[in-house]
Protein backbone atom coordinates (compact mmCIF):
# COMPACT_ATOMS: atom_id res chain seq x y z
CA UNK A 1 0.00 0.00 0.00
CA UNK A 2 0.65 3.59 -0.73
CA UNK A 3 1.15 5.51 3.34
CA UNK A 4 1.39 8.58 3.65
CA UNK A 5 2.67 9.98 7.60
CA UNK A 6 1.78 13.57 8.16
CA UNK A 7 4.13 14.37 10.86
CA UNK A 8 7.61 12.89 11.36
CA UNK A 9 7.72 13.31 14.78
CA UNK A 10 7.88 11.44 17.76
CA UNK A 11 4.61 9.19 16.93
CA UNK A 12 4.92 9.48 13.37
CA UNK A 13 8.50 8.44 12.34
CA UNK A 14 7.88 5.03 13.93
CA UNK A 15 4.74 4.36 12.32
CA UNK A 16 6.55 5.59 9.29
CA UNK A 17 9.43 2.93 9.99
CA UNK A 18 6.71 -0.01 11.03
CA UNK A 19 5.04 0.74 7.94
CA UNK A 20 7.89 0.51 5.81
CA UNK A 21 8.90 -2.86 7.90
CA UNK A 22 5.94 -4.73 7.03
CA UNK A 23 6.44 -3.62 3.17
CA UNK A 24 4.48 -0.80 2.69
CA UNK A 25 5.76 2.45 0.45
CA UNK A 26 5.85 5.29 3.08
CA UNK A 27 6.02 8.88 2.31
CA UNK A 28 6.61 10.69 5.29
CA UNK A 29 5.52 14.35 5.15
CA UNK A 30 7.40 16.84 7.14
CA UNK A 31 7.68 20.46 6.96
CA UNK A 32 10.26 21.48 9.49
CA UNK A 33 13.40 21.77 7.13
CA UNK A 34 15.98 21.17 9.85
CA UNK A 35 13.51 17.49 10.72
CA UNK A 36 13.42 16.61 6.71
CA UNK A 37 16.94 17.64 6.37
CA UNK A 38 18.10 14.90 9.24
CA UNK A 39 15.02 12.10 8.25
CA UNK A 40 17.40 12.48 4.41
CA UNK A 41 20.69 11.67 5.91
CA UNK A 42 19.21 8.89 8.69
CA UNK A 43 19.83 11.50 11.50
CA UNK A 44 17.16 10.47 13.86
CA UNK A 45 15.93 12.73 16.06
CA UNK A 46 14.00 10.19 17.76
CA UNK A 47 15.37 8.28 20.74
CA UNK A 48 13.36 5.08 19.77
CA UNK A 49 14.52 5.03 16.52
CA UNK A 50 17.86 4.54 15.90
CA UNK A 51 20.02 5.43 12.83
CA UNK A 52 20.20 2.34 11.59
CA UNK A 53 16.41 2.01 11.60
CA UNK A 54 16.11 5.19 9.53
CA UNK A 55 19.18 4.46 6.92
CA UNK A 56 17.58 0.98 6.31
CA UNK A 57 14.34 2.20 5.54
CA UNK A 58 16.11 4.70 3.03
CA UNK A 59 17.69 2.06 1.35
CA UNK A 60 14.53 0.28 0.54
CA UNK A 61 13.73 3.20 -1.42
CA UNK A 62 10.06 2.53 -0.06
CA UNK A 63 10.58 5.54 2.67
CA UNK A 64 10.64 8.77 1.29
CA UNK A 65 10.78 11.84 3.43
CA UNK A 66 9.27 14.96 2.16
CA UNK A 67 7.69 18.37 2.13
CA UNK A 68 6.68 18.00 -1.36
CA UNK A 69 2.66 17.94 -0.58
CA UNK A 70 2.39 16.75 -4.64
CA UNK A 71 3.90 13.34 -3.93
CA UNK A 72 1.52 12.48 -1.67
CA UNK A 73 -0.81 11.98 -4.79
CA UNK A 74 -2.76 8.91 -4.70
CA UNK A 75 -2.17 7.56 -1.17
CA UNK A 76 -4.43 4.37 0.29
CA UNK A 77 -3.96 5.30 3.52
CA UNK A 78 -3.03 8.77 5.51
CA UNK A 79 -2.36 8.96 9.15
CA UNK A 80 -1.92 12.21 10.93
CA UNK A 81 0.59 12.78 13.70
CA UNK A 82 0.88 16.20 13.56
CA UNK A 83 1.03 18.18 17.04
CA UNK A 84 -2.09 18.96 19.03
CA UNK A 85 -0.75 21.68 21.77
CA UNK A 86 -1.92 24.65 23.93
CA UNK A 87 -1.51 28.42 22.48
CA UNK A 88 -2.51 30.97 25.23
CA UNK A 89 -3.58 27.71 27.20
CA UNK A 90 -6.04 26.75 24.69
CA UNK A 91 -6.24 23.47 22.54
CA UNK A 92 -5.10 24.51 18.95
CA UNK A 93 -5.73 22.28 16.07
CA UNK A 94 -4.75 24.11 13.12
CA UNK A 95 -2.05 21.62 12.47
CA UNK A 96 -4.40 19.28 12.29
CA UNK A 97 -6.64 21.06 10.18
CA UNK A 98 -3.61 22.59 7.68
CA UNK A 99 -2.95 18.50 7.45
CA UNK A 100 -6.50 17.29 6.77
CA UNK A 101 -6.15 20.16 3.88
CA UNK A 102 -3.10 19.13 2.62
CA UNK A 103 -4.50 15.42 2.17
CA UNK A 104 -7.79 16.68 1.03
CA UNK A 105 -6.02 17.99 -2.39
CA UNK A 106 -4.94 14.49 -3.14
CA UNK A 107 -7.29 12.11 -2.08
CA UNK A 108 -8.42 9.62 -4.41
CA UNK A 109 -11.80 7.66 -4.25
CA UNK A 110 -11.69 4.54 -1.65
CA UNK A 111 -8.47 6.39 0.14
CA UNK A 112 -8.49 5.78 3.86
CA UNK A 113 -7.72 9.13 6.13
CA UNK A 114 -6.56 8.14 9.63
CA UNK A 115 -6.27 10.77 12.60
CA UNK A 116 -3.79 9.69 15.32
CA UNK A 117 -2.94 13.09 17.16
CA UNK A 118 -4.52 13.32 20.43
CA UNK A 119 -8.12 15.52 20.87
CA UNK A 120 -11.25 15.97 22.18
CA UNK A 121 -13.73 13.99 21.39
CA UNK A 122 -15.29 14.66 17.76
CA UNK A 123 -12.24 16.31 16.03
CA UNK A 124 -12.64 13.81 13.40
CA UNK A 125 -16.56 14.05 12.66
CA UNK A 126 -16.58 17.25 12.86
CA UNK A 127 -13.22 19.04 11.83
CA UNK A 128 -11.83 16.47 9.41
CA UNK A 129 -14.50 15.09 7.50
CA UNK A 130 -15.90 18.31 6.51
CA UNK A 131 -12.60 19.68 5.39
CA UNK A 132 -12.06 16.36 2.93
CA UNK A 133 -15.66 16.37 1.97
CA UNK A 134 -15.82 20.04 1.31
CA UNK A 135 -12.53 19.68 -1.11
CA UNK A 136 -13.26 16.90 -3.08
CA UNK A 137 -17.29 17.53 -3.08
CA UNK A 138 -17.23 13.81 -1.96
CA UNK A 139 -19.28 11.85 1.31
CA UNK A 140 -16.91 10.58 3.56
CA UNK A 141 -17.58 6.70 4.77
CA UNK A 142 -19.41 6.23 1.03
CA UNK A 143 -16.12 7.58 -1.71
CA UNK A 144 -13.24 6.88 1.04
CA UNK A 145 -12.71 6.34 4.93
CA UNK A 146 -11.76 8.16 7.33
CA UNK A 147 -10.59 6.70 10.87
CA UNK A 148 -9.29 7.75 14.18
CA UNK A 149 -6.76 5.54 16.30
CA UNK A 150 -4.87 7.08 19.04
CA UNK A 151 -1.38 6.52 19.95
CA UNK A 152 -0.05 5.26 23.06
CA UNK A 153 3.38 5.52 22.73
CA UNK A 154 6.01 5.63 25.53
CA UNK A 155 9.34 7.05 24.74
CA UNK A 156 11.93 5.25 25.69
CA UNK A 157 9.61 2.43 27.19
CA UNK A 158 11.45 -0.80 25.65
CA UNK A 159 8.86 -3.44 27.18
CA UNK A 160 5.70 -1.55 25.71
CA UNK A 161 6.53 -0.79 22.14
CA UNK A 162 5.06 0.45 18.86
CA UNK A 163 4.07 -3.20 18.25
CA UNK A 164 3.19 -4.36 20.72
CA UNK A 165 0.43 -2.48 22.60
CA UNK A 166 -2.58 -2.55 21.96
CA UNK A 167 -3.44 -0.02 19.51
CA UNK A 168 -7.22 1.29 19.41
CA UNK A 169 -9.35 1.56 16.15
CA UNK A 170 -12.00 3.52 15.20
CA UNK A 171 -13.98 4.37 11.80
CA UNK A 172 -16.78 6.73 10.74
CA UNK A 173 -18.60 3.53 9.44
CA UNK A 174 -18.35 0.01 10.03
CA UNK A 175 -16.57 0.03 6.75
CA UNK A 176 -13.80 3.00 7.66
CA UNK A 177 -12.92 0.87 10.56
CA UNK A 178 -12.63 -2.45 8.57
CA UNK A 179 -10.11 -0.55 6.13
CA UNK A 180 -8.09 1.29 8.80
CA UNK A 181 -8.00 -2.28 11.43
CA UNK A 182 -6.66 -3.67 8.17
CA UNK A 183 -3.79 -1.21 7.85
CA UNK A 184 -3.38 -1.43 11.41
CA UNK A 185 -3.04 -5.29 11.45
CA UNK A 186 -0.30 -5.49 9.07
CA UNK A 187 2.03 -3.09 10.92
CA UNK A 188 0.85 -4.12 15.11
CA UNK A 189 0.34 -6.86 17.28
CA UNK A 190 -2.84 -6.23 19.03
CA UNK A 191 -5.51 -4.17 17.60
CA UNK A 192 -8.64 -3.19 19.43
CA UNK A 193 -11.89 -1.91 17.47
CA UNK A 194 -13.70 0.93 19.05
CA UNK A 195 -17.56 1.47 18.63
CA UNK A 196 -17.15 5.22 17.31
CA UNK A 197 -14.94 7.55 16.90
CA UNK A 198 -15.89 9.43 20.00
CA UNK A 199 -15.70 6.83 22.12
CA UNK A 200 -11.51 6.27 21.01
CA UNK A 201 -11.16 9.90 20.94
CA UNK A 202 -12.15 10.00 24.70
CA UNK A 203 -10.80 7.11 25.63
CA UNK A 204 -7.36 8.70 24.39
CA UNK A 205 -7.61 11.56 26.20
CA UNK A 206 -9.04 9.87 29.65
CA UNK A 207 -6.05 7.76 29.90
CA UNK A 208 -3.22 10.97 30.09
CA UNK A 209 -6.56 12.57 32.30
CA UNK A 210 -6.34 9.04 34.53
CA UNK A 211 -2.70 9.34 34.89
CA UNK A 212 -2.68 13.79 35.59
CA UNK A 213 -5.32 13.25 38.47
CA UNK A 214 -3.96 10.26 40.28
CA UNK A 215 -0.44 12.50 39.91
CA UNK A 216 -1.94 15.48 41.23
CA UNK A 217 -3.65 13.70 44.54
CA UNK A 218 -0.02 12.22 45.31
CA UNK A 219 1.74 15.67 44.34
CA UNK A 220 -0.97 17.07 47.31
CA UNK A 221 -0.86 14.06 49.73
CA UNK A 222 3.04 14.94 49.29
CA UNK A 223 2.75 18.21 50.93
CA UNK A 224 0.36 17.14 53.75
CA UNK A 225 2.86 14.21 54.93
CA UNK A 226 5.66 16.80 54.90
CA UNK A 227 3.27 19.16 57.05
CA UNK A 228 2.71 16.18 58.84
CA UNK A 229 5.96 15.03 58.76
CA UNK A 230 5.78 11.90 57.51
CA UNK A 231 7.69 10.86 54.44
CA UNK A 232 5.49 10.14 51.46
CA UNK A 233 7.47 7.88 49.44
CA UNK A 234 7.25 5.42 52.27
CA UNK A 235 3.60 5.99 52.77
CA UNK A 236 3.07 5.05 49.05
CA UNK A 237 5.11 2.11 49.58
CA UNK A 238 3.15 0.50 52.15
CA UNK A 239 -0.46 1.42 50.55
CA UNK A 240 1.65 -0.63 47.18
CA UNK A 241 1.67 -3.62 49.09
CA UNK A 242 -2.48 -3.43 48.75
CA UNK A 243 -2.41 -6.29 45.59
CA UNK A 244 -5.85 -5.15 44.64
CA UNK A 245 -7.63 -1.89 43.86
CA UNK A 246 -4.46 0.52 44.27
CA UNK A 247 -2.43 1.93 41.77
CA UNK A 248 0.97 3.44 42.70
CA UNK A 249 1.67 6.42 41.01
CA UNK A 250 4.80 9.13 43.24
CA UNK A 251 5.04 12.64 43.45
CA UNK A 252 7.33 14.85 41.47
CA UNK A 253 8.11 18.49 40.26
CA UNK A 254 4.96 18.54 38.31
CA UNK A 255 3.71 17.15 35.01
CA UNK A 256 5.66 17.33 31.70
CA UNK A 257 6.02 15.93 28.05
CA UNK A 258 3.58 16.39 25.31
CA UNK A 259 0.87 14.72 26.58
CA UNK A 260 -0.01 15.09 30.42
CA UNK A 261 0.07 18.94 30.63
CA UNK A 262 -1.79 19.12 27.80
CA UNK A 263 -4.29 16.43 26.96
CA UNK A 264 -6.87 16.94 29.84
CA UNK A 265 -6.86 20.46 29.01
CA UNK A 266 -8.06 19.59 25.52
CA UNK A 267 -11.01 16.87 27.48
CA UNK A 268 -11.96 20.24 29.98
CA UNK A 269 -11.77 22.83 27.69
CA UNK A 270 -14.09 21.08 25.19
CA UNK A 271 -16.44 20.31 27.74
CA UNK A 272 -16.85 23.38 29.66
CA UNK A 273 -16.83 25.60 26.00
CA UNK A 274 -18.78 23.43 23.80
CA UNK A 275 -21.19 21.56 26.47
CA UNK A 276 -20.92 24.16 29.85
CA UNK A 277 -19.52 21.16 31.34
CA UNK A 278 -17.21 21.68 34.25
CA UNK A 279 -14.80 18.49 35.23
CA UNK A 280 -14.08 20.11 38.32
CA UNK A 281 -12.12 17.05 39.20
CA UNK A 282 -9.66 17.77 36.41
CA UNK A 283 -9.55 21.24 36.14
CA UNK A 284 -8.11 20.89 40.32
CA UNK A 285 -5.47 18.55 39.33
CA UNK A 286 -4.10 20.95 36.19
CA UNK A 287 -3.87 23.70 39.60
CA UNK A 288 -2.09 21.14 41.58
CA UNK A 289 0.07 19.88 38.77
CA UNK A 290 0.82 23.74 37.46
CA UNK A 291 2.02 24.50 41.29
CA UNK A 292 4.27 21.83 41.87
CA UNK A 293 7.52 23.50 40.50
CA UNK A 294 6.85 26.59 42.68
CA UNK A 295 6.46 23.96 45.32
CA UNK A 296 9.40 22.76 45.00
CA UNK A 297 11.82 26.17 44.51
CA UNK A 298 9.98 26.92 48.11
CA UNK A 299 10.87 24.05 49.37
CA UNK A 300 14.46 24.30 48.70
CA UNK A 301 14.37 28.13 49.74
CA UNK A 302 12.80 26.55 53.16
CA UNK A 303 16.19 24.22 53.56
CA UNK A 304 18.69 27.12 52.45
CA UNK A 305 16.90 29.73 54.95
CA UNK A 306 17.37 26.72 57.56
CA UNK A 307 21.46 27.36 57.15
CA UNK A 308 20.94 31.02 56.38
CA UNK A 309 21.46 30.61 52.78
CA UNK A 310 19.03 33.24 50.72
CA UNK A 311 18.31 31.47 47.68
CA UNK A 312 19.41 34.83 45.88
CA UNK A 313 22.66 33.90 44.93
CA UNK A 314 23.12 30.37 46.17
CA UNK A 315 24.61 28.15 43.76
CA UNK A 316 22.44 25.47 43.22
CA UNK A 317 22.93 22.49 40.69
CA UNK A 318 20.03 20.75 38.99
CA UNK A 319 20.03 17.32 37.77
CA UNK A 320 17.55 16.77 35.04
CA UNK A 321 16.23 18.79 32.53
CA UNK A 322 14.07 16.09 30.53
CA UNK A 323 10.22 15.44 31.79
CA UNK A 324 11.21 12.12 32.42
CA UNK A 325 14.30 9.45 32.42
CA UNK A 326 15.93 8.57 29.69
CA UNK A 327 15.17 11.07 26.89
CA UNK A 328 16.08 14.56 26.02
CA UNK A 329 12.44 15.70 25.41
CA UNK A 330 12.27 19.03 27.29
CA UNK A 331 8.43 20.05 26.37
CA UNK A 332 6.63 21.31 28.77
CA UNK A 333 9.24 19.71 31.60
CA UNK A 334 8.26 20.81 34.97
CA UNK A 335 12.27 20.59 35.84
CA UNK A 336 11.91 23.85 33.48
CA UNK A 337 9.57 25.61 35.06
CA UNK A 338 11.94 24.66 38.81
CA UNK A 339 14.80 25.96 36.91
CA UNK A 340 13.72 29.20 35.77
CA UNK A 341 11.98 29.95 38.43
CA UNK A 342 15.98 29.07 40.38
CA UNK A 343 16.90 31.69 37.94
CA UNK A 344 14.64 34.27 38.25
CA UNK A 345 14.60 34.47 42.13
CA UNK A 346 18.60 34.76 41.95
CA UNK A 347 19.99 31.45 42.15
CA UNK A 348 23.24 30.61 40.47
CA UNK A 349 22.31 27.93 38.95
CA UNK A 350 24.30 24.87 36.86
CA UNK A 351 22.39 21.73 35.06
CA UNK A 352 23.39 18.28 34.50
CA UNK A 353 21.90 17.23 31.57
CA UNK A 354 23.09 14.22 29.86
CA UNK A 355 20.48 13.63 26.96
CA UNK A 356 20.74 17.38 25.67
CA UNK A 357 23.70 18.78 23.38
CA UNK A 358 25.13 21.67 25.80
CA UNK A 359 23.44 24.88 25.36
CA UNK A 360 24.94 27.70 27.90
CA UNK A 361 28.38 27.77 29.96
CA UNK A 362 26.28 26.42 32.72
CA UNK A 363 25.18 22.94 31.38
CA UNK A 364 26.86 19.79 32.13
CA UNK A 365 26.76 16.88 30.68
CA UNK A 366 27.33 14.84 33.71
CA UNK A 367 27.37 15.49 37.36
CA UNK A 368 30.89 17.72 38.15
CA UNK A 369 33.03 15.97 40.61
CA UNK A 370 33.46 19.17 42.58
CA UNK A 371 29.79 18.78 43.80
CA UNK A 372 31.05 20.73 47.60
CA UNK A 373 31.00 23.98 45.92
CA UNK A 374 27.25 23.98 45.57
CA UNK A 375 24.75 25.05 48.74
CA UNK A 376 21.91 22.93 46.77
CA UNK A 377 21.39 20.40 44.58
CA UNK A 378 17.74 19.18 43.69
CA UNK A 379 17.10 16.05 42.03
CA UNK A 380 14.78 16.77 38.92
CA UNK A 381 14.85 14.14 36.46
CA UNK A 382 15.77 10.60 37.89
CA UNK A 383 18.18 9.52 34.59
CA UNK A 384 20.09 6.25 35.04
CA UNK A 385 23.57 7.95 34.12
CA UNK A 386 23.27 9.63 37.46
CA UNK A 387 25.28 8.46 39.50
CA UNK A 388 23.53 9.20 42.99
CA UNK A 389 25.41 7.85 45.42
CA UNK A 390 27.89 10.16 44.19
CA UNK A 391 25.93 12.74 45.05
CA UNK A 392 25.03 11.32 48.05
CA UNK A 393 28.49 11.42 49.31
CA UNK A 394 29.56 14.73 48.18
CA UNK A 395 26.57 16.90 48.42
CA UNK A 396 26.18 19.52 50.79
CA UNK A 397 22.40 18.82 51.16
CA UNK A 398 20.03 17.72 48.52
CA UNK A 399 16.10 18.30 47.36
CA UNK A 400 15.45 14.69 45.57
CA UNK A 401 11.73 15.21 43.97
CA UNK A 402 11.51 12.04 42.72
CA UNK A 403 11.84 9.48 46.09
CA UNK A 404 15.05 7.90 44.47
CA UNK A 405 18.24 8.60 47.07
CA UNK A 406 19.18 7.61 49.99
CA UNK A 407 17.54 8.52 53.56
CA UNK A 408 20.18 10.83 54.72
CA UNK A 409 20.05 14.04 57.51
CA UNK A 410 21.32 15.59 54.64
CA UNK A 411 18.93 14.70 52.14
CA UNK A 412 15.44 15.82 51.64
CA UNK A 413 12.72 13.53 49.60
CA UNK A 414 9.46 15.49 48.62
N1 LIG B 1 5.08 12.03 21.83
C1 LIG B 1 4.32 11.18 22.46
O1 LIG B 1 4.78 10.48 23.35
C2 LIG B 1 2.86 11.01 22.09
C3 LIG B 1 2.18 9.88 22.56
C4 LIG B 1 0.86 9.69 22.20
C5 LIG B 1 0.20 10.64 21.43
N2 LIG B 1 0.87 11.77 21.00
C6 LIG B 1 0.13 12.73 20.16
O2 LIG B 1 0.54 12.57 18.81
C7 LIG B 1 0.54 13.84 18.14
C8 LIG B 1 1.93 14.12 17.59
O3 LIG B 1 2.86 14.19 18.65
P1 LIG B 1 4.43 14.13 18.44
O4 LIG B 1 5.02 13.95 19.78
O5 LIG B 1 4.76 13.17 17.36
O6 LIG B 1 4.72 15.62 17.90
P2 LIG B 1 6.02 16.16 17.16
O7 LIG B 1 5.98 17.63 17.30
O8 LIG B 1 7.23 15.40 17.58
O9 LIG B 1 5.77 15.77 15.63
C9 LIG B 1 4.78 16.35 14.85
C10 LIG B 1 5.38 16.68 13.50
O10 LIG B 1 4.35 17.18 12.66
C11 LIG B 1 4.92 18.14 11.81
N3 LIG B 1 3.87 18.98 11.23
C12 LIG B 1 3.41 20.17 11.65
N4 LIG B 1 2.48 20.63 10.82
C13 LIG B 1 2.31 19.68 9.87
C14 LIG B 1 1.45 19.58 8.74
N5 LIG B 1 0.55 20.52 8.44
N6 LIG B 1 1.57 18.49 7.97
C15 LIG B 1 2.46 17.52 8.25
N7 LIG B 1 3.29 17.58 9.31
C16 LIG B 1 3.21 18.64 10.11
C17 LIG B 1 5.88 18.88 12.72
O11 LIG B 1 6.86 19.59 11.99
C18 LIG B 1 6.44 17.77 13.56
O12 LIG B 1 7.67 17.27 13.07
C19 LIG B 1 0.07 14.84 19.18
O13 LIG B 1 -1.31 14.98 19.07
C20 LIG B 1 0.40 14.17 20.49
O14 LIG B 1 -0.43 14.61 21.54
C21 LIG B 1 2.18 11.95 21.30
Amino acid sequence: MKITVMGQGYVGLPLAMAAVEAGHTVFGFEPDKDRLNRLKIADSYVEDVPDKTLRAALETSRYVPTDVDALLVDFDVAVITVPTPLTDRQPDLSFVRAAAQTLAWHLKAGATVILESTTHPGTTRDLVVPILEQATGWKAGEDFHVGFSPERIDPGNERWTFENTPKIVAGLTPACRARALEFYASITQNVVPADSLEAAELAKVFENTFRHVNIALVNELSQLAHVLGVDVWHTLELAATKPFGFTKFTPGPGVGGHCLPVDPVYLTHHARTRHGHAFRLVELAQDVNDGQPEYVVSRLQDALNARSIPLNGARILALGLAYKPGTADVRESPAVAVTELLIEKGARLDIVEPHLTKVTPNDFRAIPRDLGAYDAVVLLTQHADFDLQHVADHARYVLDTRGAMPVAPHIERL
